[in-house]
């Protein structure tokens, strides 16, 4: 029994159980398990995640498990906010920024590597719920664990993707880029190994099946505006 649908997404439906309660379920049967493992632990220390119901996935059968009852967050995405002109694009940039670098500042939950975080990698927008004015990350279907770069880079050229296309959304994108980039100042500096990192998050992007041949014609110029709109640094 699902009720009111009350968001989609490119992989998922999110559907109202309650007033407090939201049901993600993937409509190509993928297993939630993994993702939440990691808002559990990212929620325990501090992040803002949705809260999940069963964190421990106590309820879970052997089944894989589509679905995850989540805490209902009540508000709009970062990007309608500044659509609606609740936010500033320095804002929801610099607001970016800060939620990839506190999740950053937390060890890896995994990985011996001093070096490697909890990556979020697909950190836009309109993955970023303000609920009481609080921004909470949500859609935690990529997470992995890597390097920090990656995930930077890969905020960065989701946001140059829409920013050199054709789209309303062009003008708006550009200005939170400029922004993210700015606020993320030398940590994303084009140093030997961020441009790896970034040559890493366009093959990424390239790979990634939900994407039109046209948004992936737009990789080459929406690396040559990341590479435009970085500070240079000292
Ligand atoms: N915890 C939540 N509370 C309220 N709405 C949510 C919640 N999680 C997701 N949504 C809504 O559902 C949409 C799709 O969810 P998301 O996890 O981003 O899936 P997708 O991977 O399909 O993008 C979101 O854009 C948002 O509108
Ligand atoms: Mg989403």
């Amino acid at each position: 029994m699902t009720g009111e649908l009350l968001g989609s997404g490119r992989s998922a439906d999110v559907y109202v159980i309650d007033d407090d309660w939201v049901l993600r379920r993937y409509r190509d049967g993928g297993d939630a398990t993994a993702e939440a493992v990691v808002m559990a632990y990212l929620a325990q220390h501090g992040y803002p995640v949705p809260l999940l119901q069963d964190p421990e996935g106590s309820g879970q059968s052997a089944a894989p498990r589509t679905d995850l009852v989540m805490q209902r967050l009540h508000g709009t995405s970062l990007l309608h906010a500044l659509l609606q002109g609740v936010i500033t694009a320095e804002e929801a940039g610099a607001q970016l920024a800060d939620l990839l670098h506190r999740l950053h500042s937390i060890p890896a939950r995994v990985c011996a590597d001093p070096a490697f975080r909890i990556l979020h990698l697909d950190l836009h927008p309109d993955n970023v719920m303000l609920a009481s004015g609080r921004p909470v990350v949500i859609d935690w279907c990529n997470t992995e664990e890597g390097p920090p770069g990656l995930d930077r880079w890969m905020s960065a050229l989701i946001l140059a993707q829409v920013a050199v296309g054709n789209s309303a959304l062009a003008a708006p994108a550009r200005a939170v880029l400029a922004s993210l980039l700015g606020h993320l100042g030398p940590v994303i500096a084009l140093g030997d190994t961020d441009s790896g990192c970034l040559a890493e998050a366009r093959r990424r992007r390239a790979a990634d099946p939900s994407m039109s041949e046209h948004e992936t014609q737009l990789l080459d110029s929406a690396v040559e505006l990341i590479r435009e709109l970085t500070p240079t640094g000292p």
